[in-house]
């Protein structure tokens, strides 16, 4: 298992223009998190669900990995087998960097899934919930989005990496939503190092032996070379 687990949130992404939830004009700023994100949302006005995440999959098509993505694909490459990147983004910004061991703990704007058989496949840039799924025919197309009240994917090998892991990194979150809020005790509990880098203290700070204040543009190279440098 890997040596480094590192948890990413919005904030990783934001420097390459890509809206975060929480902060000032975050999406959920915009939008209703409940019409839009939630099944019971989608049951009601899958539409406007689709309406959402079409124009999400749009920006992140046309967005571009930042520094802190590719720092983080480097330190792969240099330490092969060490690091896993847990992300709560639903963009792909860590694989166009080069980053392989990804695990989307809330799925994928790539993805589609039929709600009738929970078959999955690549999703097209514009998806309608009347799309037909290729395995069943049913015309039950959603996004591959965790949302609130599922439960989000890889838990079980997420809760053995944390245990396994030496040092616990996370970047660009801001410790609100569960259960990656709590991934940082975790990790300690289990005896890792923990490290926050973020733009401002986090609402789970206090649960960090370490933290650095800053856009990971900056603070995610600088960690990456002293890491790599130790
Ligand atoms: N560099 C580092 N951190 C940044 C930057 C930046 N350039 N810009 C913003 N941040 C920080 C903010 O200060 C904030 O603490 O990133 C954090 C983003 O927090 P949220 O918007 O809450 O995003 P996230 O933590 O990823 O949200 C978790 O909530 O609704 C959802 O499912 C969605 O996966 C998402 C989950």
């Amino acid at each position: 298992m890997a040596s480094i687990v590192i948890l990413t949130g919005a904030g990783i992404s934001a420097e390459s223009g890509l809206g975060t939830f929480r902060d000032k004009d975050g999406l959920w700023t915009k939008y209703e998190l409940k019409k839009v994100a939630t099944p019971e949302g989608f049951a009601r006005n899958p539409r406007l669900v689709h309406e959402f995440y079409n124009a999400r999959r749009k920006n992140a098509v046309e967005a571009s990995p930042n520094a802190a993505h590719e720092a983080l694909a480097r330190l792969e490459r240099e330490m092969p087998g060490e690091t896993l990147i847990i992300t709560q983004n639903v963009d792909d910004l860590h694989e166009r960097a080069g980053s392989k061991a990804v695990w989307h703990m809330h799925g994928q704007l790539a993805g589609a899934l039929c709600a009738a058989c929970d078959h999955r496949w690549t999703a097209p840039l514009v998806m309608s919930h009347t799309d037909p799924c290729p395995s069943c025919g049913a015309p039950s197309t959603r996004p591959d989005i965790v949302w609130f009240g599922e439960m989000p994917y890889h838990m079980e090998d997420i809760w053995v990496a944390l245990s396994e892991a030496a040092l616990f990194v996370s970047i660009g979150t801001s410790g609100t939503v569960y259960p990656a809020a709590t991934f940082a005790q975790d990790a300690a509990q289990a005896g890792a190092e923990t490290l926050e880098m973020n733009l401002e203290p986090s609402d789970v700070s206090r649960d960090f032996d370490m933290a650095r204040f800053g856009p990971a543009s900056e603070l995610v190279p600088q960690w990456v070379d002293e890491v790599l440098k130790t």
